[in-house]
């Protein structure tokens, strides 16, 4: 069954009335329906966080993107990213997702492409993030370098 029959039954192409091309858009706007962002990260398996600091990290954000599928008038969220910064050096890309029912198709280059072409454009030069390790050859793809002249991540956690 199709990503968009799944959704909105009813609304299958057939050979009488073939439906509309779905498009594929692109927000920066940080109003983000919250519960659809968790139906997106809980699809891909990962674990929940408080709404209330998803929301938060959404606001403090130095950019985000979102990716829609749109049909007619109705519109899906199908990816996310999100990057901090401090507005001058340095950024980090997070939260990158894109749904499983779309992956495969380009999309989460496209989402990458355009949070590093928005820092870009803000003139930030060193973008980083942190892969989990199934995706490293993802990121690689993009042109991050894990490890670049042996400098390693560091973390602190609480106790
Ligand atoms: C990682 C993710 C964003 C990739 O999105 P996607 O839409 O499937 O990726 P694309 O179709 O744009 O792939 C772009 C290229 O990367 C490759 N690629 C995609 N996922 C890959 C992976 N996990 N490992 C290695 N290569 C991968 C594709 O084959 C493609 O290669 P090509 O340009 O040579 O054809 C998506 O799989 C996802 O949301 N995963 C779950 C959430 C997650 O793990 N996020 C990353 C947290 S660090």
């Amino acid at each position: 069954m199709s990503f968009w029959k799944r959704l909105f039954p009813g609304t299958e192409a057939t050979e009488d009335s073939p439906r509309d091309t779905d498009r594929i858009t692109f927000s920066t706007d940080r109003a983000i329906d919250i519960y659809e962002l968790e139906e997106l990260c809980d699809a891909v398996g990962w674990s929940r966080r408080p709404l209330r600091k998803v929301k938060k990290a959404i606001e403090c954000s130095f950019c985000v993107i979102a990716m829609y599928e749109e049909y007619q008038d109705r519109r899906r969220l199908i990816g996310f990213a999100r990057a901090t910064s401090d507005h001058a050096f340095n950024a980090t890309i997070w939260d990158v997702v894109v749904h499983p029912d779309c992956q495969g198709r380009g999309m989460g280059k496209s989402l990458m492409d355009r949070i590093i072409a928005e820092l870009r454009s803000a003139d930030i030069s060193n973008i980083t993030l942190f892969a989990d390790p199934h995706v490293v050859d993802f990121y690689r793809r993009l042109g991050f370098m894990s490890d670049p002249e042996g400098i390693k991540g560091m973390f602190w956690y609480p106790d």
